[in-house]
């Protein structure tokens, strides 16, 4: 292909979200582990996916076993973590979806250097928001008893920090919202940015 035939041949967003129908954009979960994050993002993906929209949920514990298999839990790893996994989620909403992004991204610096990644109305931060307690009280995969016990080291909200957003887009407090309700909140968010109709 000649290279002065690239500039036309390239497709744009807006080129894509025509083939779509809807613009694309990322939702940003933050939260404490045990907060809900990958369930409401589950949910939330099936919501938009019923309604014909494109999705893909990048979500940070599964994440771990493969892209980032090479990064641990200190704030120089947490934040590489963060920064990939908003690259990647830049290219898929370049691509034309909406990617719902689920990781503790426990600190303000690194979720705000991946926000100055997008344009404005393109990036969606949720603060899915429980009391340490009762993310404690959950602890489903028994990481927060192993934390407590000193076997599990720099674990969010025990002996690592988390900041949470001083102005995200949507507060969710997971403890009195099931996750059908945090979900609904989320898709009329959306809905009424105009990411679709
Ligand atoms: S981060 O902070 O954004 O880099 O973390 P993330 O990539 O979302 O990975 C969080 C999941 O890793 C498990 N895990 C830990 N979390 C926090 N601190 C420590 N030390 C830790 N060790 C393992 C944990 O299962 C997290 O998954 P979720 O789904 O959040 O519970």
């Amino acid at each position: 292909m000649s290279s002065a035939l690239a500039p036309q041949l390239r497709l744009d967003r807006e080129a894509r979200s025509r083939l779509t129908g809807h613009r694309s954009a990322v939702v940003w979960l933050t939260g404490l582990s045990g907060a809900g994050k990958s369930t409401l993002a589950d949910r939330l993906e099936q919501c938009l996916h019923a309604r014909g929209l494109h999705t893909y949920l990048l979500d940070g514990d599964l994440l771990r076993g493969g892209l980032n298999a090479d990064l641990g839990f200190g704030a120089a790893d947490r934040a590489e973590n963060v920064r990939r996994v908003g690259e990647v989620a830049r290219l898929m909403a370049d691509a034309g979806l909406i990617v719902i992004v689920a990781l503790i991204s426990p600190f303000q610096l690194d979720r705000q250097a991946v926000r100055e990644r997008f344009a404005p109305g393109e990036f969606f931060e949720v603060h899915v928001d429980v009391p340490l307690a009762i993310a404690e009280s959950r602890d489903p995969k028994g990481l927060y008893r192993r934390a407590r016990a000193g076997l599990l080291k720099d674990f969010t909200g025990i002996d690592s920090p988390y900041e949470p957003p001083a102005s995200p887009e949507l507060y969710l407090p997971t403890a009195t919202l099931s996750p059908d309700e945090a979900a609904a909140a989320v898709f009329e968010h959306l809905r009424a940015a105009g990411l679709f109709s």
